[in-house]
């Protein structure tokens, strides 16, 4: 069965397609089928993913428009497939509102799909628009990533409040799969009670695995790599090949 995953928070450059990207690729080094739409004009998971976002002849915009067949705008990375995306998915928010699907365009796009995946992970962009809904509502869950700063739980209630909205009108189904402290400086004593603060409110939910702050993971995606693939013996890449296998290890055992 295919898992799908959003990665979100509305809060901008918390980790999320630092994320996506360096999870796409784990998961995909312990050989797991992977494919990651970029949900964010910005198209950063698709850069960093090798992918010229200026050069590709149909983006995500298209598929969730339906003026693109989802399987003809899939890409080959190293470890995953990609679904790129670029600043033209911007016009998507604003189209998307007089569409009676407006919420549920992605996700009968993806049951379109011929290929078969084990995870599809969803990178979306840094607010709570139909973007982010198209991509709750798709999700089986979602991933949480929280730099571990004096605001980050406030934005958090935020999220929360969406996820059961749309759990009640829209996903039945949908779960917060893990929350990521991500960006973590451990000498920093707020970075400390932010994690605890964080443990206490959401028990069980948070991942043992942390992202430390680290050069390799910032430089990684001007070379179009992920940090794993541009430096695995650096500490962030060795901290999301963690994730990957927690993550893996936590399906197996919700799998039985
Ligand atoms: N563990 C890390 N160590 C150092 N730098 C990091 C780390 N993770 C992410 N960064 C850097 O922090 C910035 C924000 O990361 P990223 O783009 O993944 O966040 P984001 O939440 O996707 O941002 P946005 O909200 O704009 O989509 C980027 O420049 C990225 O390279
Ligand atoms: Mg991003």
């Amino acid at each position: 069965m295919t898992k799908i995953i959003a990665v979100s928070n509305q809060k901008g450059g918390v980790g999320k397609t630092t994320t996506t990207l360096n999870l796409a690729t784990g998961l995909g080094m312990e050989g797991k089928k992977v494919l990651l739409v970029d949900l964010d004009p910005q198209g950063n998971a698709t850069t960093g993913s090798g992918v010229e976002k200026n050069e590709v002849e149909a983006t995500i915009y298209e598929v969730i428009m339906g003026e693109a067949d989802i399987n003809t705008v899939i890409h080959a990375s190293k470890h995953h497939d990609i679904i790129p995306a670029n600043q033209h998915l911007a016009a998507a928010e604003l189209e998307l509102v007089s569409k009676e699907q407006r919420v549920n365009a992605l996700k009968n796009q993806l049951q379109q799909l011929q290929k078969s995946y084990d995870f599809i992970l969803l990178d979306c962009p840094p607010s709570l628009g139909l973007l982010t809904l198209n991509a709750l509502t798709a999700a089986k869950s979602v991933i949480i990533p929280m730099q571990c700063e004096y605001f980050a739980l406030e934005g958090l209630t935020d999220l929360v409040n969406t996820i059961k909205r749309v759990k009640q009108k829209m996903n039945p189904d949908i779960e917060i799969e893990g929350l990521l402290r991500t960006i973590y400086d451990s000498r920093n004593t707020l970075s400390k009670e932010v994690s605890d603060q964080l443990s206490s409110y959401f028990p069980n939910k948070v991942y043992k695995t942390i992202i430390p702050r680290n050069i390799r993971v910032a430089e990684a995606p001007s070379f179009g790599k992920s940090a794993i693939e541009h430096d695995k013996s650096s500490k962030g890449a060795k901290a999301y090949i963690d994730l990957a296998r927690e993550i893996i290890h936590i399906e197996e055992r919700r799998n039985g």
